[in-house]
């Protein structure tokens, strides 16, 4: 047999693709010649195959080999071809029967040592060979769980190339692979661990309920860090397609944990302030890898202390706020991975930060002035509510009051909200209020007259209007109203101009 051909699985984007790698052996001049992968990946590739396949015992054909990828046109980033190149070669010079690996995806990287190596965005490629009618893959050990997530397909997990062969060879069986049981691992942190605050916690649900973006300005101990991290715990669960997607973003990211879940927790995302950019937006050599901000990607993106976040790093996190995608590389390997947050920014009102708030502060006006005045600029302007946190106190903190709303209450309120708008919103294809546009916004003038006020005055922009409007919106589907009146409204731009001084 000269000629053969096998499945391997890549990755374009945040979904994987399935790829043909044939290979014809015939006489001539000994060589490889690799065509259908980028310059740089297909030396490294061609290295690893060879010493792969003599140090697991095998002879290196002495012939002319001519390995190709299919389709061409599909960007072929990272090492995942190895396997499939290994398999196709030995089976195209005669060495491996290959009838046992019909309908089969082989997806790895090899080592040196002809060990085969765990690689990055397995479940995407999984689910590409399941579209394409695929019932079988052969994978790293290191990934089979998460590979087995997906249904339809049967998986095997492979430690070795000479495992492979023996398994093609003699039918000696690969381990076989089970979904993982562990869902989430994150522990489920409860609104009622939050004492008094209560203006804030309002906004907090409003958040959730409308998918509004929000900034909470206040001493250090005031609760910030907690309100922030309890949000993805009122928004609802990922539905199936989004814990696909954000767990192929985890997974391109190489941050599944072994034998964990999909992911069905809105993800949590909170990059420290001198995280670079690169980080937040994505981004490195090879496979390029998801940041911080498609890490959040269907979930909450938390830049705390927002003030110490460098201009640049602000700027470049504006576009793929806007536009739910980030692109990331040079124009000739531009990538493009999903970044649909829900934003929560957190400042302290000064930089010196006394917990106990204004009347220990040292800092001059001048200062204080400057420190807010970083507060202001286009990401702000995209924040719907902004609260103001005062330091807590002990009476609140040992105050035995009536019991504090749960988690499971506020949520079940949250979902009811979000019911709404997604029933009313549904001809125009939006789900939250804070994707309407303003002809769908409009209300009687009765109930505007304040705002109308306002920007006739200049104290409201444009935008701010708009924002104004969605937010009144969310607070008449918490309220069961079936469109916002004048109070929704009132309430809905004090929370918009809240904390601003
Ligand atoms: N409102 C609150 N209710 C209960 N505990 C609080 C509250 N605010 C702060 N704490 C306590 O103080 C710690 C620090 O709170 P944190 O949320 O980090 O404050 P901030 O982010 O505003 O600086 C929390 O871990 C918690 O133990
Ligand atoms: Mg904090
Ligand atoms: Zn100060």
């Amino acid at each position: 047999m000269s000629y053969a051909k096998v499945h391997a699985a890549g990755i374009s984007g945040v979904t994987g693709v399935l790829v043909e790698v044939e290979a014809d052996v015939a006489m001539g001049m000994p060589q490889l010649v690799v065509s259908g992968l980028p310059d740089a990946a297909l030396h490294e590739a061609r290295d690893r195959v060879r010493a792969a396949v003599v140090n697991a015992g095998e002879e290196w054909p002495q012939r002319r080999m001519t390995v190709n990828l299919r389709p061409a046109t599909v960007r072929k980033q990272g090492s995942s071809f190895d396997l499939g190149i290994a398999v196709a070669i030995l089976g195209g010079a005669g060495r491996l029967p290959l009838a046992a690996l019909d309908g089969v995806a082989l997806i790895g990287e090899l080592g040196l040592d002809g060990m085969i190596r765990p690689v990055r965005g397995v479940l995407p490629m999984v689910m590409a060979a399941a579209r394409a009618g695929l019932t079988r893959a052969i994978v790293p050990e290191a990934n089979a769980a998460e590979a087995a997530l997906v249904p339809g397909v049967r998986v095997k997990a492979a430690a070795s190339l000479n495992a492979v062969m023996n398994y093609v060879r003699d039918g000696v069986e690969l381990p076989a692979a089970l979904p993982a049981g562990t869902p989430d691992a994150r522990p489920r942190l409860d609104l009622a661990d939050v004492v008094g605050q209560e203006h804030a916690k309002v906004a907090l649900e409003v958040a959730a309920a409308g998918g509004h973006h929000l900034s909470l300005l206040g001493p250090p101990g005031a609760g910030k860090t907690m309100l922030a991290a309890r949000l993805p715990g009122l928004l609802p669960p990922l539905d199936d397609t989004a814990a696909l997607e954000v767990t192929s973003l985890y997974s391109i990211a190489g941050r599944l944990a072994p034998g964990a879940g999909l992911i069905r927790q809105p993800p949590f995302q909170a990059p420290h302030h001198t995280t670079s950019t690169a980080a937040l937006l994505g981004g490195g050599t090879g496979l390029a890898r998801p940041g911080a901000i498609s890490l959040a990607h269907r979930g909450v993106l938390f830049l705390d202390e927002l003030p110490e976040f460098s201009r640049s790093a602000l700027e470049a996190l504006r576009q793929p706020l806007e536009e739910g995608s980030v692109r990331i590389g040079r124009s000739k390997d531009l990538v493009s991975y999903p970044s649909r947050v829900q934003l929560v920014t957190a400042a302290n009102p000064c930089p010196c930060a006394k917990p106990g708030g204004d009347s220990y502060c040292e800092c001059s006006p001048t200062v204080r002035r400057r420190y807010l005045g970083r507060l202001s600029g286009p990401l702000m302007d995209r924040i719907d509510l902004r609260v103001e946190l005062f330091p807590v106190t002990s009476a609140g903190l040992f105050a035995v009051d009536e019991p504090l709303e749960t988690t499971e209450t506020v949520g079940k309120r949250v979902v009811e909200a979000r019911n709404a708008a997604a029933e009313r919103w549904r001809a125009y294809g939006w789900r939250l209020n804070a994707e309407a546009s303003r002809s769908a916004l409009r209300l009687a003038p009765a109930a505007t007259a304040d705002l109308r006020h306002r920007i006739d005055t200049g104290l409201l922009s444009a935008r701010g209007y708009i924002r104004v409007l969605r937010v009144a919106w969310t607070l008449a589907d918490l309220a069961g109203r079936d469109r916002p009146v004048r109070e929704d409204v009132a309430t809905a731009l004090t929370l918009r101009l809240g904390d601003i001084r």
